[in-house]
């Protein structure tokens, strides 16, 4: 997959670039990891991405040609395909779901605004779907383009090795994760759960199964509302 992403700040973009999973997808070509930054597509002596808005108000707003140039930028290096996208608190919410649909796309440019956010014109010329990560306002949205970046590569053959798949992934199956234990077996008087150590892989898959749906039954209840239960999950949830 080829990523490219447009921001004033493209250093940020190394904690993903180059640091553990998706770095190693970088390091491996599995990812072709590229940025563009609006200020270098600027034609005055302050090198200006941002104005005044019309209409007044407080903050400033991104300007369209810097952003249009550094998009052009990026898609003239990537497939002509490739799906651009902005982050922003006013898009369509960001889930596993379209974690997995935009794993499948060969190009993707994902486009970070900062200040009050962009000229409105680029939206409607450039951009095929804005995204928000939740109802929260960032101060830009790189920190937003880097979770999907990270969920996104997570998710595309080759970068989990097989003893960490993406299918084990807490979501994959619509439900929360089950707790993890690790050595040692008592710490500070807290013993890890004796069916863990009892080597009966179909009784430790039953009770993860059932820990998951507990979990997620009382943390997340609007997770099972879109979900069928299975006669064992169902079964599971009673006892
Ligand atoms: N930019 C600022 N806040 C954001 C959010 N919640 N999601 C995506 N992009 C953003």
């Amino acid at each position: 997959m080829q990523i490219a992403v447009v921001s004033l700040f493209p250093e940020m973009f190394g904690a993903v670039s180059e640091h553990g999973v998706t770095g190693r997808a970088v390091g491996q070509g599995l990812v072709t990891f590229g940025h563009h930054n609006p200020r270098d597509y600027t034609d005055d002596r302050h090198r200006t991405v941002d104005d005044r808005p019309f209409g007044g108000g407080p903050g400033m707003v991104m300007k369209i040609a810097p952003l249009q140039q550094a998009i052009a930028a990026a898609r003239a290096q990537l497939a002509p395909v490739a799906r651009v996208i902005y982050l922003s608190p006013q898009g369509t919410r960001f889930d596993h779901a379209k974690a997995l649909e935009l794993a499948q796309a060969q190009s993707l440019i994902l486009v970070a605004g900062r200040y009050e956010g962009v000229d409105e014109r680029l939206l409607e010329s450039e951009i095929d779907e804005e995204l928000s990560i939740g109802d929260y306002v960032l101060s830009g949205g790189e920190l937003a383009a880097m979770v999907v970046v990270d969920a996104v590569i997570r998710q595309l053959p080759g970068v989990l090795g097989h003893e960490l798949s993406a299918l084990e992934d807490s979501f994959a199956d619509g439900l929360l994760d089950c707790p993890h234990y690790t050595r040692p077996e008592v710490y500070q008087g807290r013993a890890v759960p004796d069916v863990l150590l009892s080597g009966d892989h179909e009784r430790i898959r039953r009770w993860r199964l059932k820990q998951a749906l507990g979990r997620t039954q009382q943390r997340r209840p609007d997770l099972l509302e879109g979900r069928t239960l299975t006669a064992e999950e169902q079964e599971l949830l009673a006892l």
